[in-house]
């Protein structure tokens, strides 16, 4: 945003990460030298601030019909596009086919250490490559780092569905618990969003951290996300000491 003078103008989707076209349309600023000019539309697959819903393709097709009807580029930030190919069992085309640019991590869910991919047409990468160049951040001799992406992609995707499974069951057992409101229906993939009582969050935190789990603080809004290589055993732990806080705490 600072490097590329780029003024944000965020919309609100629903509960479950949809931008309303109607809502697209409404937010491309007229021409008019006082404003900034509306050029790309970035929208978010899954959708982490929903609790890591993932949005289907008739979905991605109205989002971008409406950013394209208006002469924007659209973007897809699919840090997380696997996890929601996963989620709804369609290939990964299917929900990127109608935006012009992807971003996607190997790390998060794919379990690479390092490493996000940028894909787009011949030139839009072209342009990519100049801007990584510009910012100072190429990288020589990466085939090593690279190696560990195509094992990702080559056998990381489809087990992504365990960490779906583990969130789902890891949030059922939370919505049993004193003080917690998560509904376990709306976990889709990896990410349990959940609520606490208004300004227990960090306490929350810091008396987890005694307990040996570490969990981003906040106010009321806290976040767990599954992953490769945490156990079901590392997930008990992690479920039985969130139970001890809680019984304390509410
Ligand atoms: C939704 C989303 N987009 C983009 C990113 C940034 O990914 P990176 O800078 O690692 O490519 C993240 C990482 O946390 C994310 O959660």
């Amino acid at each position: 945003m600072v490097l590329g003078s780029i003024v944000l103008y965020p919309i609100q989707t629903d509960e479950f990460g949809f931008l309303n076209p109607e809502y697209i349309k409404e937010a491309v600023k007229p021409r008019d030298y006082h404003k900034p000019t509306t050029r790309l539309l970035a929208i978010e697959n899954t959708h982490n601030a929903s609790s890591g819903r993932a949005l289907d393709a008739e979905q991605m097709k109205a989002m971008a019909d409406a950013g394209h009807e208006k002469g924007l580029s659209v973007h897809l930030d699919g840090a997380r596009i696997f996890n929601a190919a996963v989620a709804l069992d369609v290939p990964v085309a299917d929900l990127t086919e109608h935006v012009d640019s992807v971003t996607f991590c190997l790390s998060k869910g794919l379990s690479c250490p390092i490493g996000s991919i940028v894909v787009g047409s011949e030139g839009f990468i072209q342009e990519a490559d100049r801007w990584r160049k510009m910012l100072g951040s190429g990288m020589r001799q990466v085939g090593i780092i690279a190696a560990a992406g195509l094992v990702a992609l080559d056998s990381m995707i489809e087990r992504m569905q365990e960490d779906h499974d583990s969130a789902r069951h890891i949030a059922s057992r939370m919505a049993e618990m004193n003080g917690i409101s998560v509904d376990p229906e709306h976990i889709q993939t990896n990410i349990i969003r959940f609520k606490v009582p208004p300004h227990t969050g960090n306490q929350i935190a810091s008396r987890l951290k005694e307990e040996g789990v570490y969990i981003n603080g906040g106010d009321s809004d806290l976040r767990i996300v599954t992953h490769y290589g945490v156990t079901n055993d590392d997930y008990e732990f992690a479920i039985s000491a969130l139970d001890r806080v809680m019984r304390e705490i509410a």
